[in-house]
């Protein structure tokens, strides 16, 4: 685990090892208000013991109708600010540096009017969704959303940002020319919203403050993934973690008899396209698995997910060199729905 456990600095920010805890958002846990409640506070303080060099907190949205759950965290207004603070100094009590994901869902929102760059249809989740064409000045509402969040993060305790432009939602749905098909100032190609939101950011924020982004790798394909890090790159973002982006439009690839999931391959793309520090996900289970990954793609950290989600002392107990626990992958993750009932989980405390 040589690599695994090295330390290294993003931007000024010290970092104690290679294990990044990537977003997961706690269903059911809040309510309609968004607010954190104690539970949070203490789910993040339990993984910062854990040992992690790096914790990214869960999905938390922008705004009142970007929310992917009526129950997702917000942070779309000042009175977000005291409750996030929590979390914050939980989880810097421990020692482990805090970012905080802003999310605004788009066509897939829990929401009477979801929108979209272009008009848009789509099954997600076993139900009919369709978004709206968003006007210019509508998305520059969104983003002052996301710049406001980010200025609220900041006064929170927050060490940065991370940008949610994957996993279907609404940035994401702006790079992928198969959806956004505007020919304006908002086309797929140029990337525009993320360059104002990066741009306003900076400007209500001190430059030590560190603005990533979760980038889809085939959007659609490998070669749009790694030009819209290029153009990330040349935005001044400060770190790209790698994962999946917008599925019904993606084609995803990996060379034959790789060894990892394609979210890593393409980690390991746009590893070699870049300089600013990368971040591989998906399916890591174990320190030699991290390690292979590490070695393999290049990457500065890789997300341990799911497998702290079974065991919140993963990264400790792979340290030590001990058992770190195993998600079982079940069809629907029960972790989602009732933790206590998540069979990885149960079956880790039966073995200890
Ligand atoms: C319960 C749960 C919630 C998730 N919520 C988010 C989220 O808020 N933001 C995000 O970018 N990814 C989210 N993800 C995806 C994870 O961050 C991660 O990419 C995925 O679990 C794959 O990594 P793993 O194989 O290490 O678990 C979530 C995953 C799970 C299991």
């Amino acid at each position: 685990m040589e690599r695994l456990f090295t330390a290294w600095k993003l931007k000024n920010l010290e970092i104690q090892n290679r294990i990044c805890v990537p977003p997961m958002v706690c269903f059911g846990w809040s309510d309609e208000s968004g607010m954190v409640v104690d539970r949070n506070v203490e789910h993040y303080r339990a993984m910062a013991k854990g040992g992690p060099g790096l914790i990214i907190q869960e999905a938390t949205c922008v705004s009142e109708n970007g929310r992917l759950s009526r129950d997702q965290l917000g942070i779309w207004s000042d009175a977000h600010v005291p409750g996030l603070k929590r979390i914050v100094e939980a989880v810097h009590g421990e020692g482990v540096p805090l970012l905080l994901q802003i999310h605004h869902a788009g066509v897939v929102s829990e929401t009477e009017d979801p929108v979209c760059p272009s008009d848009y249809s789509l099954v997600f989740k076993g139900r009919e969704r369709h978004g709206r064409e968003l006007s210019v000045e509508e998305i520059q509402k969104i983003e002052g959303d996301f710049i406001e969040a980010a200025r609220r993060a900041y006064e929170a305790g927050y060490d940065g940002v991370e940008l949610h432009g994957c996993h279907n939602y609404l940035l994401c749905q702006f790079f992928n020319r198969r959806v956004n098909r505007r020919t304006d100032l908002y086309n797929a190609e140029d990337m525009q919203i993320v360059k104002n939101i990066i741009d306003g950011i900076r400007k209500v924020t001190p430059p030590e403050f560190v603005v990533g982004i979760r980038l889809g790798a085939f959007e659609p394909e490998i070669s749009d993934g790694v030009a819209h890090a290029k153009k990330l790159e040349a935005m001044g973002i400060d770190f790209i973690n790698v994962s999946y982006g917008f599925d019904k439009e993606a084609v995803r690839e990996k060379p034959q008899g790789y060894p990892f999931a394609e979210a890593i391959y393409g980690a390991e793309r746009i590893r070699a396209a870049v300089s600013v520090p990368v971040f591989a996900v998906y399916g890591i289970q174990d320190g030699e698995t991290a390690e292979a990954v590490l070695k393999q793609t290049g990457a500065d950290m890789v997300n341990i997910g799911r497998g702290v989600l079974v065991n919140y002392n993963w990264a400790s107990d792979v340290k030590a060199g001990r058992d770190p626990g195993k998600c079982l992958y079940c069809k629907t993750c029960m972790w989602r729905s009732d933790p206590d009932q998540c069979a990885g989980k149960l079956l880790f405390n039966r073995k200890r």
